[in-house]
């Protein structure tokens, strides 16, 4: 054998025995699912037969049917109850003598795990990610494992719809005895300038063998373009059957900064190497940036950014909790159009996607981990499990996400009922805090606190770090001045209310409506809510403060404030305005679709110039009758026209409303709203125009006609190629138009879709939030004229055709294409 041929031989079987045998398999394919008690369907042999078949995410509440007999306060769908997955499988080939851990990142809620029939592990909270190591209990060589997951989600166990099933992905990991833990770098940038940041990555190895072995670490930083940037080693010995840290330190020189404008990340590459041979190799992303709170604001890499944020629930609207990562990307996108910069993500640990989606656009997000602690707000809540489980969950929380960048505070929790306590609530809110602490120093804890002066009186506002009001701007000053050195925000703020496209006069006052809409001028909210503007006021009043979450950017499903109220007849329900059943909150309906709320927020929170006019211009019967008029924008003045007559020219912030904004609260900080431009139009159908004005020129118009009879229906997609993975959606828009293409702004024609092709139409919707038409089927009635269906690719790559038709319209169709 010749020289240069044998080192090419051991050249290639050393390559061959280096590669680390880690995989992690996605385990999401082929579940067999039961939704209802199925004594001892945790037996390996148990008959599954008849079991339904099913891939992952899942939820199985969102499929309906809503019901009056569900809660409307958690959506009145059918989530609670006992659900079953059983999967059957083979374990990976080369397995026997790994590790195999099962992960699944969110199951809702209570999880039961067994394994060829031995129980494995629970895990209560729905929101938080676990594993199991199930080496033991795997039967190797190509015989049948299977695996068994009990979900018991209970009624009164949420105050929204919290979903049920396997509802986020679910990985079958392998890994060789000696590997990185779960969740195992922590990596921190201790110093940045420009010139150079300190990396310090603390990343936990596991050794699961009966001997002390000595393996090698390796860090490789890849900057965003890819190429590397720092590498460091060391050698260490672990103990056997335990684990051990690595704290390993270097710099990069001329970092690269994770900004909101600039979402820069980087990669780690972590090596581990035992006897010449790589055992595991894991990936970490992470962010180099700077935060820092002031009395002065919140900073970001040294500049001052207020949060203009808003509170998330985790529902996807008609696909419930499940996991779609196209989902979520489109939720943040719609919100960035609104100029939002923050994102809470109440009042829970959201799912892996949303922060990634976060890291890639540049959004800050505070993480929440808890609604409750002890003291209940509904029977069945977390309260329930919080004594065993809530510093497990609260660790798990932040290990899991403390690698984002986009996270800036850890909260821990929201309008605690303990904040009411003279005595015991600040020691739980300190010992939260120590936790917080303990797994990341380098973000400040929060909370939302809606009791004031309770909190801060009984010490519980001083454990956090910075300490958020919800629903109380008119305090901020009081708070500033009686506790100079603390930032202050409005970490829930707002809690308007409003149904898109419904305009009710004259305007109601707080829940009078029997058609269980709440009209969209932006003033109506429960009591301790008020409209976005008093808000607004407020930080201009009081500039140190570091911006605002409104409740909430997305309309949610449960808690359909002002209606829904509790019902005494049926037991704690929330039915009583049945069928409202989904939140009014939103800047955006359920859909997506901008309510006009959205374009108020826009008109403070973006620069690029926008105009928004509402409401709809169809009145009939009110000719002669005066219609109020708002304008939202961002440009100095705006001149309304009715058909093509000028009805005069408005100042932002001069010339207040002819509407009195009268639900406004803060006594006697009662004012016309200077961030709205309105007129009273006496009703003429035709043409509505607004003209916008910067620095005296005019810059931008929008107009309004009357909208004539029905006359089609018109498709519009949010892309025309998707991914065929089988994961990836269209939304597609459909509006019902007059002849001239004028939305009809009543329309709640019946609209029936067919599809064609490589897809699949799982989910429909109109924002409405009163009705219990099914968010699965392939028609849907119109609301305020529009509503959308939503398409998911397969996984074979071809045309998508879709078609939608309604009685006495004509029809549209629209081609997709997945790659
Ligand atoms: C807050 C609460 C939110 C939501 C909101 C509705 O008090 O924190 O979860 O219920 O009210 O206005």
């Amino acid at each position: 054998m010749n020289q240069g041929f044998l080192k090419l031989l051991l050249l290639f079987l050393f390559a061959v025995c280096s590669t680390a045998y880690a995989q992690d398999h996605n385990f999401n394919q082929s579940w067999l699912f039961l939704n209802e008690g199925a004594e001892g369907a945790e037996a390996i042999n148990f008959d599954d037969s008849g079991w339904r078949n099913l891939d992952l995410p899942h939820d199985w509440a969102i499929e309906g049917p809503f019901d009056e007999k569900y809660n409307a306060r958690c959506g009145g769908l059918p989530f609670y109850g006992t659900g079953w997955y059983r999967k059957h499988f083979k374990t990976p080939e080369g397995a026997e003598g790994k590790i195999v851990r099962i992960e699944f990142e969110g199951a809702m809620y209570d999880a039961h795990v067994w394994v060829n029939g031995e129980f494995v592990g629970r895990r209560p909270y729905g929101y938080i990610g676990f594993e199991f190591d199930i080496s033991k209990q795997l039967k190797y060589n190509g015989d049948d494992n299977v695996v068994a997951v009990r979900l018991t989600p209970q009624n009164l166990s949420s105050r929204w719809y919290p979903g049920a099933g396997i509802y986020r992905n679910t990985w079958l990991k392998v890994d060789e005895p000696v590997h990185v833990a779960q969740w195992g770098t922590y990596i921190t940038t201790p110093t940045v300038t420009d010139e150079k940041a300190a990396i310090q990555n603390e990343t936990t190895i596991q050794n699961k063998t009966n001997q002390v072995v000595t393996v090698e670490i390796k860090h490789e930083y890849f900057s965003p373009d890819g190429k590397l940037a720092a590498n460091i080693s060391e050698s260490l010995d672990i103990e056997a059957n335990s684990s051990t840290v690595s704290g390993l330190f270097c710099y990069i020189d001329k970092p690269q900064r994770w900004d909101l404008e600039t979402p820069n990340l980087y990669e780690a590459v972590t090596t581990i190497t035992q006897n010449g041979k790589v055992v595991d190799t894991y990936k970490s992303r992470f962010g180099i940036r700077t935060i820092s709170y002031t009395t002065e604001g919140f900073f970001l890499n040294g500049k001052p950014v207020k949060f203009k944020g808003v509170c998330l629930h985790h529902d996807n609207g008609a696909l419930g909790a499940a996991v779609y990562r196209r989902a979520d990307e489109r939720k943040l996108q719609i919100m960035k159009a609104m100029g939002v910069n923050a994102i809470r993500t109440s009042h829970n640990p959201p799912s892996k996607e949303l922060l990634e989606l976060c890291d890639e656009m540049g959004i800050i997000v505070q993480d929440e981990a808890f609604d409750v602690w002890k003291l209940a707000k509904v029977e069945n809540g977390y309260n329930v499990f919080f004594e065993e489980w809530a510093e497990r969950d609260l660790k798990d929380m932040i290990r899991r996400d403390r690698n984002h960048p986009s996270i800036v505070m850890w909260s821990i929790g929201n309008e605690i009922i303990e904040q009411k306590l003279k005595q015991g609530g600040w020691r739980m809110a300190k010992m939260l805090n120590e936790y917080c602490k303990e797994i990341d120093p380098t973000r400040p804890t929060t909370a939302g606190f809606n009791n004031y002066p309770n909190p801060y009186d009984n010490n519980m506002a001083q454990q956090v770090d910075i300490a958020g009001m919800n629903y109380k701007p008119s305090k901020y000053s009081e708070v500033h001045e009686n506790y100079p050195q603390l930032p202050v925000y409005g970490s829930e703020t707002s809690s308007c209310t409003s149904s898109r496209g419904v305009y009710h006069l004259p305007i109601e006052k707080y829940k009078t409506h029997e058609s269980k809409q709440v009209s969209s001028y932006d003033l109506i909210g429960p009591p301790w809510a008020y409209p976005p503007d008093i808000e607004f006021h407020f930080h201009e009043k009081n500039p140190h403060i570091m911006g605002e979450f409104i409740w909430t950017g997305f309309d949610y499903l449960g808690e359909p404030t002002p209606y829904g109220g509790k019902d005494n007849s049926t037991n704690g329900m929330w039915n009583a305005d049945w069928p409202a059943r989904s939140s009014y909150f939103g800047a955006v309906d359920l859909c997506g679709f901008p309510k006009d709320r959205f374009y108020l927020y826009q008109s403070q929170w973006t620069e690029e110039p926008m105009i928004h006019l509402l409401p709809h211009w169809n009145w009939k019967g009110m000719e002669g009758k005066t219609i109020p008029v708002y304008c939202y924008t961002n440009c100095d003045e705006a001149e309304l026209f009715l058909n093509g007559k000028s009805l005069g020219k408005r100042v932002k912030g001069k010339d207040f409303t002819t509407l009195k904004v009268k639900f406004l609260r803060y006594e006697p900080e009662m004012f016309d709203s200077p961030y709205r431009l309105s007129w009273e139009v006496p009703y003429q159908e035709g043409s509505l125009k607004v003209l916008a004005y910067k620095n005296g020129k005019a810059i931008l118009e929008k107009e309004m006609n009357t909208a004539g009879k029905p006359a089609k229906v018109s498709l519009s997609v949010d892309r025309e190629e998707i991914d065929a993975d089988g994961r990836d959606l269209a939304y597609i828009t459909v509006r019902i138009e007059d002849k001239n293409g004028n939305l009809c702004p009543m329309a709640n024609n019946l609209v029936n879709f067919e599809l064609e092709g490589a897809g699949e139409l799982i989910a429909v919707d109109n924002g409405n939030a009163a009705t219990t038409e099914p968010f699965q089927a392939s028609y849907r009635k119109a609301f305020s004229g529009m509503c959308l269906a939503i398409v998911k690719a397969s996984k074979t790559a071809g045309k998508i055709n879709f078609k939608a038709s309604s009685k006495h319209l004509k029809s549209d169709e629209i081609i997709i294409q997945t790659k």
